[in-house]
């Protein structure tokens, strides 16, 4: 009985000791201490469990119909997949109303009158988004069925303004989280029916801020096993 009390007691102060280590161990360099990943893990894998899998898929690959990414894919909205970057997303969220949120572009709506919120852009016709969308399709080497559509969607791609926020080589620009248009795993599924309503329709996808709700060194463990998981380290 005193032997296991004993155990406990040890136990917790180690625990103690290691989240005192993960916070105040360069976030960069903790991800590549063996222990504090370790550790890392078993801080973060309930916690994905129980907060993150409902919309970003129990396997973490990401879920179409919330828009929710591949958190372990290694191609990242925000940042470029440090544990500083990614423990600024968990942080204060996307589009989360936190004042520190991410938010500084959106995907306009291109059918409707006035497209996007932020400034002025014009509207484009339902023919020109499927040529747009065959254009996509055809940049990630899927044969689109009319290629005069695709030719017509890459001169769109430029006079609406895409590159804007895609960048002209459409790999996305991370500073706003505009994504790649060659993406291997798609926020809204990679169909033509879905890239034409995305489009068509605009989105703004919304990560919930964690700050406050999950401990500093919750939060840090599971930006460092996503730094790790995703391979960029
Ligand atoms: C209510 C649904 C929802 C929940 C719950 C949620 N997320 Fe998200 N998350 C999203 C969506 C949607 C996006 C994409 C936002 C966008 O389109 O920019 C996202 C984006 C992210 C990104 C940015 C990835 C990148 O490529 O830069 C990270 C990191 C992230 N979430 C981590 C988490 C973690 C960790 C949790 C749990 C603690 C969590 N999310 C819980 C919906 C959710
Ligand atoms: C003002 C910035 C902006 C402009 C202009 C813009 N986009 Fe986007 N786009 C975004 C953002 C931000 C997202 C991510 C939406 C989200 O996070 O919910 C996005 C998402 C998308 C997606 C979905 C990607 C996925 O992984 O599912 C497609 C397709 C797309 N844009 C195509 C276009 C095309 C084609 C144009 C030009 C007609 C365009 N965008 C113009 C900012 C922009």
């Amino acid at each position: 009985m005193l032997f296991s009390l004993v155990v406990l007691g040890v136990r917790a102060a180690q625990r103690r000791h290691l989240e005192d280590r993960i916070l105040s161990t360069w976030p960069e360099t903790a991800a590549l201490d063996p222990e504090l990943v370790r550790f890392a893990g078993s801080l973060a894998a309930p916690a994905l469990a129980s907060h993150c899998a409902g919309c970003h898929g129990g396997d973490l690959h990401g879920d179409p119909t919330h828009g929710a990414p591949d958190l372990i894919d290694g191609e990242w909205l925000y940042g470029e997949g440090r544990v500083a970057d990614i423990e600024q997303t968990i942080s204060h969220g996307i589009r989360s109303g936190d004042h520190r949120s991410r938010d500084l572009a959106d995907m306009p709506g291109f059918v409707l009158q006035n497209p996007y919120r932020r400034y002025r852009i014009a509207s484009l016709k339902p023919s020109e988004i499927r040529d747009l969308a065959a254009f996509i399709l055809q940049m990630n080497g899927r044969l689109p069925a009319d290629s005069a559509a695709a030719a017509r969607g890459q001169a769109l791609y430029g006079s609406a303004l895409c590159y804007d926020c895609h960048t002209a080589s459409a790999q996305g620009d991370p500073a706003i989280g505009a994504p790649s248009l060659r993406r291997h795993a798609w926020l809204y599924g990679a169909g033509a029916e879905q890239i034409s309503d995305v489009i068509a329709y605009g989105r703004s996808g919304i990560c919930p801020s964690w700050s406050g709700r999950l401990p500093p060194a919750t939060i840090r463990a599971i930006a460092i096993y996503l730094h790790v998981r995703s391979g960029a380290s």
